[in-house]
Parts: C-alpha cells; sequence; structure tokens
C-alpha cells in the first residue's frame, strides 16, 4: 500500500520563463540544478511516479488565480483535490490534497498547507511535511504553464 513512499522525495518545481518551459514539458529535468534528490537516469518501462494528476495536459487554474508565495486549492477535471502554488513568478507546483496522515483535505494558508483534522502542515511549495502526524510528504502533480493556464504536464 505504501511502495510510492519510498522514493517519493523528488521534487519538481517548474519554471515558467522562456524556454525552460519547454523543457519542463518533457518532464525531465527542469530544476538539475536544484540540491535535491536526482530521479533515477531509466527512462523506459513502468516506472512509477509519486504524480496524482491524471492525463497530461489537463487545466487546473489560471496562473493568475494563483497568489505568488501563496496556494490555491483546484479540483483536477477528473475529480481530485489538489493544490497549485507559486514559490516566486516564475514557478508553479501542485500536490494532492489529501493529507497523507488521514486522507482529510487539507487547506492553503499563505505558504503552507494545513490540515484540519488532526494538525499536520505541509509546505505549500515542495509538499514537504512541515509538522506531524504525517510523516510523507504530499504527492507532487507536474504541472507547467500554458498560455496563461497551469496545466498537468
Ligand atoms: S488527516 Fe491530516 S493530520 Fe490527520
Amino acid at each position: 500500500m505504501t511502495e510510492r513512499s519510498r522514493h517519493s522525495t523528488s521534487r519538481r518545481t517548474v519554471l515558467t520563463t522562456g524556454a525552460a518551459v519547454a523543457t519542463a514539458a518533457v518532464g525531465g529535468a527542469a530544476l538539475a540544478a536544484c540540491g535535491g534528490e536526482q530521479g533515477g537516469p531509466t527512462s523506459g518501462g513502468g516506472e512509477q511516479q509519486p504524480t496524482a494528476g491524471g492525463q497530461p495536459g489537463q487545466n487546473l487554474t489560471s496562473l493568475s488565480d494563483v497568489p505568488v508565495g501563496g496556494a490555491t486549492a483546484v479540483t483536477t477535471p477528473d475529480g481530485q483535490d489538489a493544490v497549485v502554488s507559486r514559490p516566486s513568478a516564475n514557478e508553479v507546483a501542485a500536490f494532492s490534497a489529501i493529507c497523507t496522515h488521514q486522507g482529510c483535505k487539507v487547506d492553503p494558508q499563505g505558504a503552507e498547507l494545513r490540515c484540519p483534522c488532526h494538525g499536520s502542515v505541509f509546505d505549500a511549495f515542495t509538499g514537504e511535511v512541515r509538522r506531524g502526524p504525517a510523516d510523507q510528504p504530499l504527492p507532487e502533480i507536474n504541472v507547467r504553464v500554458d498560455n496563461g493556464r497551469i496545466v498537468t504536464a
């Protein structure tokens, strides 16, 4: 049941400027310089990704609806609760809004995602746990910016 938890710490934040958008669309190393864990070199076969966004190209919200330095709750076209955040004017990120503790829906508050059930707090820009009882990060949804819309990648 928790297979994905073993390698669920990879982080991808998609740059929205210039050529970086095209790079991000490939789903590759948009942030190669990020100090986090690098993805595995394998690219073929059915490797599981810690994503929760469904099909690529699904519209989540418009870029202007997400405050810089904050996050907005959205529902994906296939009905999943998600959160889209903007670490900076040129970056977007998205995560499942379902708390990894016991499945309540987290609530964006500034740069944090707070769970109303037992008080877990997640970083709105990385999905990492800031305060338990949750001990797993929120699953990331790969996103990119397309003509002012934030869509799944
Ligand atoms: S379900 Fe979120 S803290 Fe328990």
